[in-house]
């Protein structure tokens, strides 16, 4: 199914009109792509349309005219300012494969034509531009685009500003004639500086390194070209005489010994596990590259099949694209909307059509803050380009201003907002200076406690697994997705501050209840969310998870020092600053009495922190808080500084390797750290101890190796107490 929703042609007059769409679409897309450098189509969505053309064809092949698109290679030479290339011979596109099956016909399609087993040259797709170049007597004479494959257009003085591109062959055995075709593209790294140029100068972006290319290379003034860094890759010859030469890595090697640059990334492999082998590779290195690519080409490498292989009039039989899925796509901007932080920051986010990206449904990624949507210059309604930055968190590179042509009116600019949209208090910067802007009610707002409690419970801090998100929100804003019809029954929080979040009890809980949307109900409805909903035959109890929430909260009460700054939500104190707090004044009450110098001159500590530090215990509903942890039974300084263990380890590195069987890892090295030693991973001659528990591996034998001191858990129980031992 393609993008326009086609493919299912009841007869064959729909049939027509789905060739029709399709093919008006794809040379629109061709058009954009090629000559305006301004692409509205993402390459996946215009490679599933020509997909969906090429099975219609099959389907009714009467529909393939000479000048269908599946038939031609790129755009036609309808706008163009540059003067017409002919090339010497035909330059031709590359057929796509879209998985390892697909891959697995081509290759057996390919050795049942041929009648042998072939050897196979396997190497990246550039993610550029073609270009063909012609040298005579080792001169470059003329450089032109792809065009239609036949004519291209001629970039020659500006492919003469290409650093990487020699205008002379080197060597004392320069053939008469070669047609050399490449790849130019713009460097990643430097993509990222010219985009940064570019809106400082107040000019738009470049969506991709793609078309920062295409842009530089189709510049009327060759100077702007030379100004930009492009490169070039060399991935094949055309005609060519005054030379003879049997492989596609034979002809590179030949071109490299001329001075053009080819990948160093190509392989030759005779199997077709190792050119599985070499796909998952280059997917494991994709974003290590000089250069963008978007999949891996596998050519057979003997030129004699090419020539008995041939091609068709779009793309060599002999020659296949193994296209990865695609890292950027297109999608609407549905609207923006705010969230409110911890800190009370408010980030705006975009709501968009969910659409796959790198492997996962994505439908909301932020924005920063109000800059950055101005930055990125992108309008509510804006089809957008999304793409997952580092391949995990997604971001919407900026809009497709092509795509806005005919649909202003369903365009507005987003605002940012007065008044928190959760406890409706008057937004305002911390400091003039701020980019972002602050809820100022951090007690009272909701949204802020959610995330408050959400911060608290997680791994780094309290470690409260059954206290996540939803549960923190049904604590709190019990009145969240409440229809707004009037008769709907209101719901009073029962938490209206952490402080009371120890006082919890299992009958508290009971009355907690939220709205919900059951499957297939059309309405939302409210229901208890701690206790089971209960029957006539079997009355409301408390769920299993219920029962786990309160154990947990009992035993977070006994965490470390360290592990109860963190839950407080002190800002700038992580878990390296809390620990580094913890171990120096062992209780919360020496913390609290400290002064700024005192606590700045801790290392992992520092000026920002002591002040962050002193402004949030200077606040009375803060001290409330970790009163009534107190007073609920949190403990709140460690025992080891009560025992004056606490720098019992001052100074050594101890690796702890293997299972203990009394200590969980996390727990040993608590308790070396609280000691005020530093627990480290790895054994070097700088390891004071090091402890083997069971099924120990290398770094026992390394610490052997290095004659480190080794402890068994009974030796480190010792060292714990405050015995030195001599290794
Ligand atoms: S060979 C006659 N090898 O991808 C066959 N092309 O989508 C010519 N491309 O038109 C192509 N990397 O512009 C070849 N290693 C590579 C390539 C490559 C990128 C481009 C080329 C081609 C397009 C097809």
């Amino acid at each position: 199914m393609g993008q326009d929703g086609v493919m299912v042609a009841n007869n064959f007059a729909e049939a027509r009109q789905q060739w029709q769409r399709l093919t008006q679409r794809i040379l629109q897309a061709q058009q954009e792509y090629y000559g305006a450098d301004a692409p509205t189509l993402s390459d996946a969505a215009y490679d599933q349309m020509m997909r969906d053309l090429m099975a219609l064809e099959d389907s009714y092949p009467e529909f393939r005219t000479a000048d269908s698109p599946t038939l031609r290679v790129g755009a036609s030479q309808a706008v163009s300012d540059f003067a017409p290339i002919t090339h010497l011979e035909r330059l031709l596109s590359l057929d796509n494969v879209f998985s390892e099956i697909e891959l697995s016909d081509w290759l057996a399609r390919i050795e049942r034509l041929l009648g042998y087993l072939p050897s196979y040259l396997c190497e990246l797709k550039i993610d550029g531009l073609a270009v063909d170049l012609v040298y005579r007597a080792g001169r470059l004479v003329s450089a032109a685009t792809r065009g239609d494959g036949l004519v291209g257009e001629d970039i020659t003085s500006n492919v003469c500003t290409i650093g990487v591109v020699p205008t002379r062959l080197l060597g004392a055995k320069v053939p008469s004639l070669v047609e050399v075709r490449g790849e130019v593209f713009f460097p990643v790294a430097a993509f990222e500086e010219l985009n940064a140029a570019l809106v400082t100068a107040g000019k738009s972006p470049f969506a991709n390194p793609r078309n920062a290319a295409a842009g530089s290379l189709r510049q009327k003034d060759s100077t702007v070209t030379a100004a930009r860094p492009l490169a070039m890759l060399v991935h094949g010859i055309g005609a060519y005489s005054g030379f003879t030469v049997e492989t596609q890595s034979a002809a590179y090697e030949l071109l490299q010994g001329w001075g053009l640059p080819t990948s160093p990334h190509y392989r030759v492999v005779s199997t077709h596990a190792e050119i599985a082998e070499y796909v998952a590779w280059v997917g494991e290195h994709r974003y290590d590259m000089e250069h963008e690519l978007d999949g891996v080409v596998v050519k057979v490498d003997a030129l004699t099949a090419h020539d008995s292989l041939g091609a068709t009039s779009r793309a060599p039989r002999w020659a296949i694209a193994y296209k990865f899925p695609p890292e950027e796509v297109h999608t609407k901007l549905l609207s923006i909307e705010v969230g409110v932080g911890r800190t009370g920051r408010i980030t705006p986010y975009a709501i968009m059509e969910p659409v796959q990206v790198a492997g996962s449904t994505v439908e909301r990624a932020t924005l920063h803050n109000a800059y950055e949507v101005k930055r990125k210059g992108v309008l509510i309604g804006d089809v957008v380009v999304l793409r997952k930055a580092g391949d995990v968190i997604p971001e919407v590179v900026g809009p497709v201003v092509a795509a806005r042509a005919g649909r202003e009116s369903e365009l507005s600019e987003f605002v940012m907002p007065i008044h928190c949209p959760s406890c409706g208090t008057k937004l305002r910067p911390e400091r003039e200076s701020d980019k972002d802007i602050r809820c100022p009610n951090a007690q009272g707002c909701a949204a802020q406690l959610i995330e408050r409690v959400f911060a608290l419970a997680a791994r780094g801090a309290f470690d409260i697994e059954a206290l996540g998100y939803e549960s923190a929100t049904a604590l709190i804003a019990p009145e969240t997705n409440r229809p707004a019809d009037a008769s709907a029954p209101q719901q009073q929080p029962i938490l209206r501050s952490e402080s009371a979040l120890f006082d919890l009890t299992i009958a508290d809980l009971e009355s907690v209840c939220v709205w919900r949307h059951p499957k297939g109900s059309e309405k939302w409805v409210l229901e208890p969310y701690f206790w089971t909903k209960g029957t006539e035959r079997e009355p409301s109890k408390p769920k299993e998870t219920t029962f786990t929430l309160l154990r947990e909260l009992e035993r977070a009460k006994q965490q470390p020092l360290w592990r109860v700054l963190v839950a407080l939500s002190i800002r700038h104190v992580g878990p390296t600053a809390a620990r580094a707090l913890a171990t120096r004044f062992g209780s919360l009450a020496a913390i609290t009495a400290a002064s700024a110098d005192q606590l700045a001159e801790i290392a992992g500590v520092g000026a920002v922190i002591a002040e962050s530090v002193i402004e949030w215990f200077s606040r009375p509903w803060h001290l409330e808080v970790v009163n009534r942890w107190r007073v609920a039974g949190v403990r709140m300084a460690d025992e080891t500084m009560l025992t004056g263990q606490v720098n019992l380890l001052s100074g050594l590195t101890i690796v702890v390797t293997g299972t203990l069987t009394g200590f969980t890892r996390e727990e040993a090295k608590e308790a070396i750290i609280s000691r005020g030693g530093k627990a480290s991973s790895a054994v070097s001659s700088k390891t004071d101890y090091v402890v083997v528990g069971d099924n120990a591996g290398s770094k026992a034998d390394r610490a052997a190796e290095l004659g480190r001191p080794i402890l068994d858990e009974v030796g480190f129980r010792k060292l714990l107490d405050g015995e030195r031992i001599i290794g």
